[in-house]
């Protein structure tokens, strides 16, 4: 498809070339194309003088199929009138293409393919359909299938969950009500139990009884160490085995039903194993995400008294080594001050990280788990609890900086998560699953341990960082290297330096490989700091053959913002070769394109969860990740329901990129005003949950005031989800950030949220973080932290463009006051923004950071003070 040597670099979306006779020519994604011969449109991109050729871009959102569901929308979406005219006035968008274009292109100012229509395309209208053959095989296939299902959830709840709880194993089946609960503070205690009565055991469930089923020998547990080629897997049998040895020796230390058991290790098969082991026996485990601070971990300490500590010495991320015996001595002692000692500390000994001899040790209270767990026999028998017996505790932040302990219970617990994981994921026995959380949060309890297993699915537990950061420097070092062993002659470098030097400072790039070349000619070995690479998602997927991809919106931004930079490269390589100054530079290309260098072909149901996932991101994820094959259940749900309360289901309805959609079976979402009003139809207003499900936890352990005055208070009637919602028209649901994260502008409300998704949809945006500061005239303003696509320079010119890009839309009421250029953000290691510390950096109480140890990389903070007045 070469014609007049003109390029079009697409970009971010999948789009459609027209020709004037409206026939469309496919563009796939990320690739270049030349000016095809067309015309008649009214705004030709390309126009070639010469031939008076030019080509249209139309922008065919996400290559999705429409949804036909009235006249308003057909007439909006078609593309094509009656007379068979292509209709331009929304699809046709401008592309800036290179600026030394050859002949015909006319001035084009730089290389930037625009996100095209990103900023106009209205969300509401977008529907993204699951293909015919998705939807006959998923396990619910249509909206009326769901609607059926729901009907009965809601009218029928105990018909409905106790018909599934009956394919689980009980012992002794519950009572007479599946569910008695008080939802309302105003007739006294909130209680919420289900299944009361039920004797089972949730470790039971997930292994003994799929063992019964003939699962023995299915691989229920893949294992990938953060350094590639380190990996093994464990069956149903012998995770079994495992499992009672741990349970056996907890009982024989002395743990029994009811005790608190906590869990600070990383993501290796050893933390799922635990959670059972504790499960097995009716002990509570509380599992502490290993990169907490001893002071934190202190905190849980103090508040469960637990018999014992479970840890490993150290752990690698990336190529630091993370002294976690350290942290727990250190948490045990400030424990000790406050009166409550631990006696035995289990430390898996990890030598990959730490050599035994190297450990610090206190005799009598630590041992190290390779020397006991082996010696215990490998079965075990069950204790079986009630199904409102706690089976965990997961500490949480709340308001305060007291952290609240959630606690769930077995049965209502079991049931949920793996019916949720079942209908959300569209899970089927064949599929391999990974979800990137570690089970130091929510989700990996209820997503990668329990809700899996109790399905009988095979799960791969990854022990690696995800979050990457990468440097366009370390691109460029990439591409570095590999010129390094081409030889490239002298003009060849001067070539790609002065290419990338719209880019990067072009004399510093000549500098590095020439002094690369002098150092190490033979270099061949390339290690860069996201380990090994941007692509190791991707290498992992086609490794495993990962079919169900769950992830965090965090994570597909941070690949994205990788692939950005390379598009880039890319693209100049690419034109390099154009110019036909060396064939071999386009392998640079091929090299680098982290996420389509991979097959990926496995995939076929994505997931994200944690926060709103922004519609640009939405789509990277679909069309680039998912080859626009697979659906995305954007699941939304908290710690404390336990498991997903408004998500796709992905084979029953069209999705929005960005939207949650609609709720899980026996959950009734309502929206409520500041005075607890229900409002119907399309509004915005605070999320609340009417009726109990079995998933929710009971109370927070030790202070079930705290539980009902935080969830249950503020609305009486409802539990409150502390959360903002919008219902769109069609009854889609749009969350829109905490609502604590709310500005109030001028009196108008400001969901953080939605500043950020607009920012973000700004090309050369990567990531922002929105605050409300003081403002002396609106009462609230907004300070935006915004990160940019690496290379792109901070300027001026951009700070105006990104305003506008907010102002465009959302409103001009929504323009930030402040753009602070943040080369990163205070992120927790699991990914969350740390707002407070944004807050304190822009009202500048700089003296009031408060404690930034938890921060993924705490220099985040010092660079962002730098920044303030740049
Ligand atoms: C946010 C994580 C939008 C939300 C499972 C919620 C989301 C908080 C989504 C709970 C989503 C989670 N879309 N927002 N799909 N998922 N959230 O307890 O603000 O760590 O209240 O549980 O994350 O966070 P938590």
């Amino acid at each position: 498809m070469i014609y007049n040597n003109h390029i079009l670099l697409t970009y971010n979306n999948i789009y459609r070339a027209v020709d004037k006779c409206g026939r469309m020519i496919p563009v796939p994604y990320n690739s270049i194309v030349c000016a095809a011969a067309g015309g008649g449109a009214r705004e030709p991109l390309f126009r070639n003088p010469s031939s008076s050729a030019s080509v249209y871009l139309l922008q065919f959102n996400c290559n999705r199929r429409r949804i036909n569901t009235n006249n308003r929308r057909n007439n909006n979406n078609n593309f094509m009138d009656s007379n068979n005219n292509m209709r331009t006035e929304s699809y046709l968008r401008h592309v800036d293409s290179r600026k030394l274009m050859p002949n015909g292109a006319g001035h084009i100012p730089h290389l930037k393919a625009v996100i095209l229509g990103e900023a106009l395309a209205s969300e509401e209208d977008d529907l993204v359909l699951p293909s015919k053959e998705f939807s006959d095989q998923a396990n619910v296939h249509s909206p009326e299938q769901y609607m059926e299902m729901y009907k009965r959830s809601i009218e029928d709840p105990d018909g409905f969950w106790s018909e599934i709880a009956s394919q689980f194993y009980w012992k002794q089946k519950w009572g007479e009500k599946v569910c008695d609960e008080n939802f309302d503070v105003r007739d006294g205690k909130i209680k919420i139990e289900w299944f009361k009565g039920g004797i089972t055991n949730v470790c039971y469930n997930c292994l003994d009884r799929n063992i019964e089923a003939g699962l023995g020998d299915k691989v229920a547990l893949y294992w990938e160490g953060n350094e590639p080629g380190l990996d093994g897997s464990l069956t149903y049998s012998q995770l079994l085995n495992q499992v009672c040895q741990v349970a056996n020796y907890l009982k024989d230390i002395g743990v029994k039903k009811g005790d608190a058991v906590i869990v600070y290790l990383p993501m290796i098969n050893e933390l799922p194993i635990t959670m059972l082991a504790c499960a097995r026996i009716g002990a509570v485990h509380s599992v502490v995400f290993a990169g907490f601070s001893a002071e934190s971990l202190a905190q849980r300490i103090t508040d469960c008294k637990p018999k014992a500590v479970i840890t490993c010495n150290a752990v690698r991320r990336g190529t630091k080594p993370i002294l976690l015996k350290d942290i727990v001595d250190a948490a045990i002692n400030d424990s000790a001050k406050d009166g409550v000692s631990v006696d035995v500390c289990l430390v898996y000994d990890n030598p990959v990280a730490l050599k035994r001899e190297d450990t610090k040790w206190t005799q009598g209270r630590d041992i190290w788990w390779q020397d006991v767990i082996p010696k215990y026999p490998s079965t075990c028998p069950v204790e079986w609890v009630d199904a409102e017996d706690p089976l965990f505790l997961l500490y949480t932040s709340g308001s305060t900086g007291k952290p609240k302990g959630v606690l769930h219970t077995a049965g209502g617990y079991m049931v949920y998560t793996a019916t949720t994981f079942k209908y959300a994921f569209d899970y089927k026995p064949s599929d391999i699953y990974w979800c990137t959380a570690d089970c130091g949060w929510i989700t990996g309890h209820s997503y990668v341990t329990y809700g899996p297993l109790l399905n009988g699915a095979t799960v791969l537990v990854y022990e690696g960082v995800i979050y990457f950061k990468t440097e366009i420097y370390c691109n460029l070092f990439i591409c570095m290297m590999e010129l390094e062993k081409m030889n490239p002659t002298d003009f060849e470098i001067e070539l790609i330096s002065l290419s990338i030097g719209s880019l990067v400072d072009a004399k510093k790039f000549k500098a590095i490989i020439s002094r690369r070349q002098k150092l190490s000619p033979g270099l061949s070995v390339i290690k860069a700091p996201n380990y090994p690479d941007a692509g190791r998602c991707w290498d992992i997927v086609d490794k495993y053959k990962v079919s169900i991809f769950y992830t965090a919106p965090t994570l597909v931004r941070s690949l994205m913002r990788d692939g950005e930079a390379v598009r880039y490269l890319y693209a100049l390589m690419f034109t390099v070769y154009l110019c036909a100054i060396d064939l071999r530079i386009n392998a640079f290309g091929f090299w680098i394109r982290y996420v389509t260098r991979y097959s990926r072909k496995s995939l076929r149901v994505l997931g994200s969860v944690g926060e709103p996932i922004n519609p640009s991101a939405w789509r990277w994820f679909y069309n680039v990740v998912g080859d626009s094959r697979c659906p995305i259940s954007d699941t939304w749900w908290q710690t404390e329901t336990g498991g997903f309360m408004i998500t796709p289901l992905p084979g029953a309805w069209a999705q929005k990129p960005g939207s949650a959609t609609f709720p899980f079976f026996g959950i009734q979402p309502v929206i409520v005003d500041e005075k607890g009003v229900e409002i119907d139809g399309e509004c915005s207003g605070y999320l609340c949950i009417k009726k109990s499900w079995p998933g929710a936890f009971r109370t927070l352990y030790g202070d079930h005031e705290r539980y009902e005055t935080t969830y249950f208070k503020p609305f009486a009637g409802y539990y409150f989800s502390g959360d903002g919602c919008r219902r769109d028209k069609d009854g889609y649901h749009w969350l829109t950030g905490r609502v604590d994260d709310v500005i109030n502008v001028s009196g108008h409300r400001i969901g953080t949220a939605e500043v950020e998704s607009a920012l973000v949809s700004h090309p050369q945006c990567a990531e922002a973080a929105v605050v409300g500061v003081e403002h002396e005239v609106k009462g609230q303003g907004i300070y935006a932290f915004v990160t940019l696509v690496d290379s792109v320079p901070y300027s001026e010119d951009l700070r105006k463009d990104l305003i506008l890009t907010v102002r465009k839309q959302i409103g001009a009421f929504a323009a930030p006051d402040k753009i602070h250029w943040a080369p990163g953000l205070p992120k927790t290691r699991s990914g969350k923004i740390m707002r407070r510390i944004l807050r304190k950096i822009a009202s500048r109480q700089l003296d009031e950071l408060g404690d930034t140890s938890t921060l993924a990389d705490p220099n985040v903070v010092k660079q962002l003070i730098e920044f303030s007045d740049s």
